[in-house]
């Protein structure tokens, strides 16, 4: 028997993309796995008991979890992959547009978060899963306020690491670069889209068709997701593929006009 068995772990997200194959793949490593989606799911991930909830209500959060609670009595993890996208020029949004995409992306992970940490410090140990992306270490062109809530969300990470490891709990963060999953179909469209960038978007979609063919599966980063999860010493990130390894690499490396001029040149921006 698996030494994680009577481990419980829930996955925000789980109906499609990265929250489903993580689901899958914690379930097969001997996790009893709750997966959630805002609506009810008839074919969802395999060995996953899906629940619904809406990360951006405390309402729908805190049911989620006193419903767990009350069939486990425990949640040993919780991975927050819950997230939306939100392509465009930075100007092209609203603050509410903004808003919007913080309530999910960053406000939810934080509802979740207090929501199960509660219990985690009651238990003495815990670990904390924070779905990332390698936007939060590089803030790309016309992703900016994406990217802003992805490194929003690696110093919240970071910090809240600090804090809660005195409670036997571990915080790390997943970054992945592309992922074949239906993210960008569900992602947010700009609510005041200018012509202006018209040119710009379609640099982005030539972009998006040349990466996303050679894109990492879902399966890549699930596979993190567990070795984050069952680490004796989990680290504060990890990247997931080969692609975010690289971009996290000369990130930190490579000369900043050097990686400044690539970017542009990725983006057919004039360098
Ligand atoms: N795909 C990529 O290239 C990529 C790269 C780096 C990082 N990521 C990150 O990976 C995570 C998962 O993305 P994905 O690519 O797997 O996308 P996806 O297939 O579109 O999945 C997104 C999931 O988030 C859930 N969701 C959206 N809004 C929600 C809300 N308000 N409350 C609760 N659940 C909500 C959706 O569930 P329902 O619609 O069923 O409610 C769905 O299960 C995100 O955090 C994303 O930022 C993705």
């Amino acid at each position: 028997m698996s030494t994680l068995s009577g481990r419980t772990a829930v996955v925000t997200g789980a109906s499609s993309g990265i929250g489903r194959a993580s689901a899958e793949a914690l379930a097969r490593a001997g996790f009893t796995v709750f997966g959630t989606s805002r609506r009810k799911v008839s074919n969802g991930p395999r060995q996953v008991s899906m629940l619904t909830c809406d990360v951006t209500d405390g309402d729908s959060v805190s049911a989620l979890v006193s419903t767990v609670l009350a069939q486990t009595g425990r949640i040993d993890l919780l991975v927050n992959n819950a997230g939306v996208g939100l392509l465009g020029g930075a100007e092209e949004s609203s603050v509410a547009q903004v808003q919007a995409l913080f309530d999910v992306n960053l406000f939810g992970v934080i509802r979740m978060t207090n929501a199960v940490l509660p219990s985690m410090r009651r238990r003495g140990e815990g670990r904390i899963i924070n779905i990332g992306s390698v936007l939060g270490l590089v803030p790309a062109p016309y992703s900016a306020h994406y990217s802003a809530a992805k490194h929003a969300l690696e110093g919240y990470s970071e910090s809240l690491d600090h804090e809660v490891r005195a409670f036997n709990i571990r915080v790390s963060v997943i970054e992945p670069a592309f992922v074949r999953t239906v993210f960008d179909q569900n992602g947010i469209e700009p609510d005041s889209v200018l012509k202006e960038y018209d040119q710009a978007r379609a640099g982005v979609d030539a972009l998006l068709r040349d990466v996303m063919p050679k894109a990492d599966r879902p399966e890549v980063v699930a596979d993190v997701v567990v070795k984050a999860a069952t680490d004796a010493r989990p680290r504060r990130r990890y990247t997931a593929g080969k692609a975010a390894r690289q971009v996290s690499m000369l990130r930190r490396f490579a000369p900043a006009g050097m990686f400044d001029k690539s970017l542009r040149k990725q983006f057919r921006l004039p360098v």
